[in-house]
């Protein structure tokens, strides 16, 4: 894949997986799908930080119609294993009834993020709760989740990039890489 080199975070090696151009024909195809669906009826965007700041960004920028974007943070994960600790929502101060609510997400994994955290927001009685995430690794599911809106689906390796972090690095970097 192009020239990028290896690259090392902390004491591990990165090789590239997909390039900034491969990300963007991934979100395109997810946020026409949102335009689609969404026409007319101004959703709400959840932002799931930290991680999903730049996918939201991009899919955001390509979201046609009216729609407002909140941030919220849940979970907290530690280098290359899922910690299944999941937080209370921060963030969240909008009355969410009655609202069409489409959840911003990095990546899921086990999906023990998610399980938790929908129950919480299904509570509030949104119209409706879709969740949008760049990736999904299906290998490593361990909840059952309706996933309509998904950039990629990748094996189960460990990804950084793109918001993406090993251990607090990675984020910045505008493609992906997985552990090499
Ligand atoms: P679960 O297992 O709850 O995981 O679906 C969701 C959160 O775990 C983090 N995660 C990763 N972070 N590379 C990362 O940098 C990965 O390959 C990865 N897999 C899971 C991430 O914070 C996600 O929101
Ligand atoms: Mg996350």
């Amino acid at each position: 894949m192009g020239s990028s080199p290896t690259i090392t975070l902390h004491d591990k090696a990165f090789r590239p997986y997909l390039s900034a151009a491969e990300l963007a024909t991934a979100i395109d195809g997810v946020a026409a799908r949102l335009n689609a669906d969404y026409a007319g009826r101004r959703p709400l965007f959840v932002v799931v930080l930290t991680g999903g700041f730049m996918f939201a960004a991009d899919l955001l920028k390509r979201f046609t119609g009216d729609c407002e974007i909140v941030f919220i943070r849940v979970a907290s994960y530690e280098g290359t294993g899922s910690t299944g600790t999941v937080q209370e929502i921060m963030g969240l101060r909008e009355d969410v009834q009655g609202r069409d609510l489409i959840l911003v997400e990095d990546i899921v994994d086990t999906g023990t993020t998610l399980h938790h955290l929908l129950p919480t927001l299904r509570a509030k009685n949104p119209a409706s709760i879709e969740i949008a995430a760049l990736f999904f690794k299906p290998a490593s599911l361990r909840h059952d989740l309706v996933l309509n809106y998904i950039a990629r689906e990748i094996p189960n390796d460990f990804v950084v990039g793109y918001g993406l972090d090993y251990d607090g690095l990675g984020r910045n970097l505008p493609e992906v890489y997985v552990a090499a």
